[in-house]
């Protein structure tokens, strides 16, 4: 029964004794099962709108490791390029899309209701995974933050301090709120079809939140994530939430009260005490392991593991990595870390 999968159970709240786990990028490169796959596919693209092979990448970190939980094999940019933007990956450096600087980039762009063309593969992943998956492992959907997917829309490609997306905001700036508005729109829309398709829960991705600061950050961190909440929250009631402003520092505080949001993902740059202290106190958390353990390994790992879990064991707990697991990770430590989050079950 839904109900009693223990993520859904910690994200309504609940205090379990054994936090349940999974992990960010879980289908990934550190995987000699994964880099066949894709190579199977042909490139990272193809295998994102392959619905057999996504599903397959998104099942092979559950029949290895037996996570808690699985995320949909799918890449926060497929939004961008299915509202038009053109979107290709660069071996070895990352994503390029076509930028927007001006209103004629803006004006090229398709209308909301055209995305569920480009991302129709996508719902048919879902559906295959909620077909497929064991019957105690939660399916979680995902999208980008608007302001995340912004960055790489404007900038065309991924930036260290999103400075053009900045210089867009400080110098256009209802070019840059309608950007993300189309998005905001857009991401209400995909995450309610990856809902009906059989999504259990859903994950906002807002990588770069903590390069907005002050009222930047309540305007285009927290109001979008609102809204998009409440929108889901009103199609689907009760879908849980989990929201992550990655880096928002003091951010973190009330950002689940404020938004609606089910649960907060922490990255590792705050204590599990601080934020035991002053995030969980409003709900479930998840987080926040650094994912550098998974290349080093060792005692390190696990006194860290162990550290997370007994800070966070007041109160309801995810355990994850505090950002996305890297290539040059090591498989074994992703078992370590596992046998460490577990070794007190009963
Ligand atoms: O977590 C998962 O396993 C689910 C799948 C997933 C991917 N990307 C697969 C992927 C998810 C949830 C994402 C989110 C994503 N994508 C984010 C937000 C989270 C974060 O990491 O901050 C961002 C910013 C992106 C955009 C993106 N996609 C970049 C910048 C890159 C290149 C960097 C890199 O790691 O190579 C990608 C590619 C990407 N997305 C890969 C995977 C497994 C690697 C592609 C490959 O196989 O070559």
């Amino acid at each position: 029964m839904a109900e009693q999968k223990k993520i859904l159970r910690a994200l309504a709240g609940e205090t379990l004794s054994t936090p349940p786990i999974w992990m960010m990028r879980q289908a990934g490169r550190y995987l000699p099962e994964y880099r066949a796959t894709r190579a199977q596919a042909g490139d990272f693209l193809s295998l994102c709108y392959n619905p057999e092979l996504a599903a397959e990448v998104t099942l092979q970190p559950i029949r290895r490791y037996g996570f808690d939980a699985a995320i949909l094999f799918a890449d926060i940019l497929l939004v961008p390029q299915a509202l038009g933007a053109d979107l290709w990956f660069v071996t070895g450096e990352g994503p390029r899309l076509s930028t927007i600087t001006q209103q004629a980039d803006f004006d090229k762009l398709k209308p909301v209701s055209d995305i569920h063309e480009v991302l129709n593969p996508v719902y048919e992943t879902v559906r295959i995974l909620s077909r497929e998956l064991p019957s105690e492992t939660t399916l979680i959907g995902f999208a980008g933050a608007p302001w995340t997917v912004a960055t790489y829309m404007i900038a065309g490609r991924g930036t260290p301090d999103q400075g053009p997306a900045h210089a867009l905001k400080d110098e256009n700036r209802p070019l840059f709120e309608a950007v993300l508005e189309r998005i905001t729109e857009a991401t209400i829309d995909y995450l309610s079809m990856q809902i009906e398709a059989g999504a259990e829960c859903v994950k906002l991705f807002d990588s770069w939140a903590g390069s907005l600061k002050g009222e930047d950050f309540t305007k285009y961190a927290l109001e979008p994530a609102k809204r998009i909440i409440a929108a889901l929250k009103a199609r689907h009631p009760g879908i849980p939430i989990i929201a992550f402003p990655r880096e928002a520092g003091d951010g973190y505080i009330g950002f689940a009260k404020a938004t609606g949001a089910d649960c907060v993902a922490l990255d590792n740059s705050v204590t599990p005490e601080w934020a035991a202290a002053n995030v969980q106190v409003d709900g479930c958390v998840q987080g926040n392991l650094a994912s550098s353990h998974m290349v080093t390994g060792g005692q390190a790992l696990v006194d860290e593991t162990r550290h997370i879990v007994e800070a966070f064991s007041k109160g309801p707990h995810i355990f994850n990595l505090g950002h996305g697991i890297t290539p040059d990770a090591d498989p074994e430590n992703v078992q370590l870390m596992i046998d460490t989050v577990r070794e007190n079950r009963t």
